[in-house]
């Protein structure tokens, strides 16, 4: 069975279309598309259909990663079987996430920063949708990091 990752937040227009496209681009560069696919979703409806946040876009571009095709959508109860690792931005959405959850699959929850590589103080991808551009950059980075962690751990199981 193919390996698959869905990164959720709360609007699926700011951190998980940013976890969608970075971690992507990583999966690319190491020849893994074929083997592992991603998608990402949200707990909340406001967006569903939209492009991610344009503050989002541009914070991403300018790292290199490419938002614009992507398009929001609501967490499914199919996505709970369908999906291997389910990795929520925040505490918020983790707890929605196993509230969600048929019991089987809460186990393929986790929060990302939970594999992040550098040392933070926190747990929490900050919403950075009533922010500044300084905190969707700061999104960039952390979700840079920490998935990047999340890919070693994923190679790690797989093999
Ligand atoms: P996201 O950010 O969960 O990272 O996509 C948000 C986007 C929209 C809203 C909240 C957070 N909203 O309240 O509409």
């Amino acid at each position: 069975m193919k390996s698959s990752v869905l990164f959720v937040c709360l609007g699926n227009i700011c951190r998980s279309p940013t976890a969608e496209a970075v971690f992507r681009a990583q999966l690319k560069a190491a020849g893994l598309i074929e083997t592992i696919s991603v998608d990402s979703a949200g707990t909340g409806d406001w967006h569903i259909g939209k492009a991610p946040d344009h503050r989002a876009q541009t914070a991403g571009a300018e790292r290199g990663f490419d938002l614009s095709r992507l398009r929001a959508r609501l967490v499914t109860k199919e996505d709970f079987s369908q999906y291997q690792w389910i990795i929520a931005m925040d505490e918020n959405n983790y707890r929605d996430l196993q509230q969600l959850s048929p019991p089987q699959y809460q186990h393929k929850i986790s929060l990302l920063l939970d594999f992040a590589q550098k040392k933070i103080a926190h747990r929490n991808v900050p919403d950075p949708y009533y922010g500044s551009m300084a905190d969707f950059h700061h999104v960039v980075d952390l979700v840079e990091d920490a998935c990047q962690g999340l890919l070693a751990h994923i190679q790690r199981e797989l093999s």
